[in-house]
């Protein structure tokens, strides 16, 4: 209960609310069997092992990546997963003049790294445009892609709910000789993924918006890049071996995984992907798309023009995360007033400034659903939203 009413949590973008499996997995680990993993010979330190590398199989299952397992690297969300991919793959392969192409419609996660890159080693930082149907526009990308050695963006916008055209930009990215990596931590929880089939090079996302736990994030990329890639951190576990004089990293993932790794967030992990494999990926994109549709066309009708979604309208290639701006009012106003309703939004610029200023925003209310959202939720977030827009006339 938030404020006498029922929670109703609109900020499964944010992150997901874990079900009762994920936490009995995580409670299972530290009630019956918690010990660390890849070291102990007794019984319980082989359970925890295997829950632990059970769960970098599910992921590689779900995701279906081609060489399995080995190509799964367990970090601590996107964010970590991204600045790998920069710090590691990024310092080894690219130079000074090298571009790297990503979107305006990118998280700070997916720009701040390769800012970061741009300063140590002098390369350029390029932005695909979003045009005024809040999609990317691609009409310049064989331009853009000039001198592009990576192709990094976002498979579906935090702020708003677009959906982009993975396959087709990763064909387009090859054809100049240029990588791609996606930041898919918007879409891995609420759609089906293939990235044998998108025919990427590179994937990032977090276990804590697919209904795992914090603390847990996924990279993946094909064998033969991971096999070239310098570990990125130094400590216990990532190595083959060490002598007075030097260290042989280890072959395969754990060489990027330093140190004790998030192991009850993993048995979650496996768990969760188990529930989602449960309810179909198909049948969790088809849920959140009929009520993104049926958000928005009420939004659209019940409000006189009051409110604006700053998003597509078109629910074809868009997800279910709608960015509110009422007129004259200032999204955080309007989230506060949602929480007397118990209605959980999220106000701000949502980590995506350069977009934000794109549209000449400050902060939108964003309302997100999850496989568990229900209609009824966007009943109680209309009925709060009415109040809003009553109380500041
Ligand atoms: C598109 C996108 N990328 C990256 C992130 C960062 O995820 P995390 O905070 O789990 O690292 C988020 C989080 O909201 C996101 O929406």
């Amino acid at each position: 209960m938030i404020n006498d009413r029922p929670i109703t949590y609109l900020d499964s973008a944010a992150s997901s609310v874990p079900p009762r499996a994920v936490i009995e997995a995580m409670s299972r680990h530290y009630e019956r069997r918690h010990a660390n993993v890849h070291r102990g010979v007794y019984q319980t330190a082989n359970e925890s092992t295997h829950d632990y590398e059970s769960a970098r199989e599910a992921i590689a299952r779900f995701i279906n990546a081609p060489a399995g397992a080995n190509e799964i690297v367990f970090t601590k969300n996107t964010t970590e997963s991204i600045n790998l991919l920069a710090k590691s793959w990024g310092a080894a392969n690219l130079k000074a003049g090298d571009v790297v192409l990503v979107s305006e419609m990118e998280h700070h996660a997916n720009i701040v790294p390769w800012f970061q890159l741009r300063e140590a080693l002098g390369i350029e930082v390029r932005f695909i445009p979003v045009g005024d149907d809040f999609r990317l526009d691609l009409t310049t990308i064989d331009e853009l892609l000039e001198g592009v050695k990576l192709v990094s963006v976002t498979s579906m916008s935090n702020v708003l709910g677009t959906v982009n055209p993975i396959k087709d930009l990763a064909q387009i990215a090859h054809r100049h000789g240029a990588l791609i990596a996606v930041d898919a931590a918007q879409s891995v929880g609420h759609s089906p993924t293939d990235v044998t089939e998108l025919d990427v090079d590179f994937f990032a996302f977090s276990a804590h918006k697919m209904l795992g736990p914090t603390g847990l994030g996924i990279f993946w990329t094909r064998q033969e890049i991971l096999a070239d890639m310098p570990p990125f951190l130094g400590g216990g576990g990532m190595i083959t071996d060490v002598s007075s004089t030097g260290y042989v990293p280890a072959k395969g993932p754990t060489r990027f995984e330093a140190g004790t790794p998030p192991i009850a967030e993993a048995a979650g992990l496996g768990a969760a992907v188990l529930y989602l494999e449960g309810l179909g990926m198909d049948n969790v994109h088809e849920h959140e798309h009929l009520l993104t549709e049926d958000a928005l066309s009420r939004l659209e009708t019940e409000f006189d023009g009051r409110i604006r979604v700053i998003g597509p309208r078109d629910t074809i290639a868009r997800g279910g995360v709608i960015s509110l701006d009422v007129e004259g009012v200032h999204a955080h106003d309007v989230a506060q007033v949602l929480d007397q309703f118990g209605v959980c939004v999220r106000p701000g610029h949502h980590c995506a400034k350069p977009l934000m200023k794109r549209f000449n925003l400050i902060a939108t209310a964003r309302a997100s659903y999850g496989p568990y959202s229900l209609i009824q939720d966007t009943d109680v977030l209309l009925e709060a939203l009415t109040d809003a827009v009553k109380l500041f006339g």
